[in-house]
């Protein structure tokens, strides 16, 4: 497996959870258009939403066996209160991308502060579901490039 999409909490009421903010597609809609993006590049993906902190970090420690190239990691709200899955992430070494649908500098002050940018190679933000494409982007340039 060559890339890891990871979807924090609540992400998988996306299409139900605040339009506005979020838009009206689902995960399922986001994600099946990245695998096949993915695939067209020549790589393989694999996608995981998760509810909890622990099954994050469990995918991310697993990401490490897997020898996964990339990750594009989309926090929720773990990306504001999370160093358990900062410090998970660190010990994989995996490089990965953070993203977020809405633009999280034009919203509470609570969001302007994440656990994950100064760690990540990029962070993407405000872009909706065509974020994870620039995400994917980057990711097939880094593995085609390392
Ligand atoms: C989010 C932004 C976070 O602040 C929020 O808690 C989310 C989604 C986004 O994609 O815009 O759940 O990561």
């Amino acid at each position: 497996m060559d890339i890891l999409l990871l979807s924090g909490p609540n992400l998988n009421m996306l299409g139900v959870r605040e339009p506005d903010q979020y838009g009206m597609q689902t995960l399922d809609d986001i994600v099946s258009h990245i695998i096949a993006l993915a695939i067209d590049a020549g790589l393989s993906i694999e996608h995981h939403q998760d509810n909890s902190e622990a099954g994050l970090i469990n995918k991310i420690h697993a990401a490490r066996e897997q020898g996964i190239k990339y990750m594009i990691i989309n926090p929720a709200a773990f990306t504001h209160t999370s160093i358990a899955l900062r410090d998970a992430i660190l010990a994989t070494g995996i490089t990965f991308t953070e993203v977020h649908l809405s633009n999280v500098y034009k919203r509470e002050a609570f969001r302007q502060q994440s656990y994950f940018s100064d760690i990540a190679h990029g962070v993407i933000s405000g872009f909706g579901a065509q974020g994870y494409e620039f995400a994917l982007n980057a990711a097939i340039k880094h593995i085609k490039e390392h």
